[in-house]
């Protein structure tokens, strides 16, 4: 009785990721290669993603980096029993990329094909590493996405609320520019904001103490281009302050706004085994710190990833398709790629 192993395929934004996982103990998952290269390097000069130049890029490596996950789990693709890619969502050219790749590898292979919801894999990583049981309260933030989920099952969702207008990790790429910083902003904002007065400038909480679990943080950004703006020449000290208010206010937000999730939970999902962060923005140190604090006032375990597989990567989009393989839930070669799809 073999251990089922899924290939999984990444290619939605700058990421190109391949991966080989199967079960492991306790309801975990256990990975046996996780390849990633990342574009960032190609991107950089642009401050942001440039979807023409990672569709490119996924071409280029794509073939090899499946290669080499295969090689790494010591099996071979006739040995899989299943392969996964992120359909969506995402740049469409690079999601055109993965799912073309894998619809191929499937016919010449035989093996059932998985059409995964990026977004969805994000949700389940919790238990590839964790084998966290259902119901668990998500916070989903990366750069394109902001959702708060009660996660009820594989493929049971219920959105408790969302951002309308930037995703905090966007947020925190935008703010970063505006400061002359790298790309993506999120590490450099966090690495400056430790050496930073988070009081000395007032930035706004937006949506504090709202009743539904929605985001905004557009005018945050404003408010702190403002002040920016006011005391321009920025010192590398003024920049550090900058910083460490942004992020600050951003932690003030989202423990309010998962404070309401919480509380909306129930009446959805019954009562969570957790509370989860996931999506690139799970990274974050002092959100990280945070909402520990908040679960554990709530009588909850605070579960995030491992920070390599916080951001985008195979394994979760392997994982994702166990998870639904497990369930039968099987794609074929008609499944569409999709820039856009809710979750
Ligand atoms: O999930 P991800 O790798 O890709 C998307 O699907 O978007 O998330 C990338 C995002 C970027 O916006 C990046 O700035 C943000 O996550 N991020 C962070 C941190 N590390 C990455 N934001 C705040 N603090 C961090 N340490
Ligand atoms: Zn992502």
């Amino acid at each position: 009785n073999q251990a089922m192993h899924v290939l999984g395929i990444e290619t939605t934004c700058d990421e190109t990721a391949a991966a080989i996982v199967a079960p492991g103990e306790e309801g975990r998952g256990r990975i046996l290669a996780n390849e990633i290269l990342s574009q960032i390097a190609e991107h950089a000069a642009y401050g942001g993603v440039v979807p023409e130049i990672a569709a490119r890029a996924h071409v280029e490596v794509l073939d090899r980096l499946i290669a080499r996950a295969l090689d790494r789990a010591g099996t071979k693709l006739a040995q899989v029993d299943g392969i996964a890619v992120a359909a969506g969502p995402g740049l469409i050219g690079g999601v055109l990329i993965g799912l073309v790749t894998a619809k191929t590898l499937s016919l010449v292979a035989r093996k059932p094909l998985l059409a995964v919801n990026h977004l969805e894999a994000h949700a389940l990583t919790a238990r590839l590493t964790d084998g966290l049981a259902f119901p668990y309260l998500l916070l989903l933030a990366s750069g394109g996405h902001t959702q708060l989920v009660a996660v009820k099952g594989v493929g049971d969702y219920v959105r408790l609320g969302g951002t309308v207008d930037d995703a905090i990790g966007e947020a925190f790429d935008k703010i970063a520019k505006l400061l002359g910083l790298g790309y993506p902003g999120g590490p450099e904002v966090e690495r400056l904001a430790e050496g930073g007065d988070p009081e000395r400038f007032s930035l706004p909480r937006p949506m504090l103490g709202r009743r539904e679990a929605d985001f905004s943080l557009s005018g945050l950004k404003t408010a702190l281009r403002i002040e920016a703006e006011r005391i321009a020449p920025l010192s590398n000290a003024d920049i550090a302050d900058l910083c460490a208010s942004f992020q600050a206010a951003v932690v003030d937000v989202v423990v309010d706004r998962v404070r309401v999730a919480l509380r909306a939970f129930g009446a959805v999902a019954g009562h969570p085994t957790a509370l989860v962060a996931a999506g690139g923005v799970a990274a974050n140190g002092a959100i990280r710190r945070a909402l520990t604090a908040q679960a554990g006032e709530a009588g909850l375990s605070f579960v995030a990833p491992p920070l390599a597989l916080c951001g985008d990567n195979g394994a979760m989009i392997a994982w994702a398709g166990l998870e639904r393989l497990r369930l039968g839930l099987v794609d074929d070669l008609t499944a569409s790629a999709r820039a856009r799809w809710p979750f």
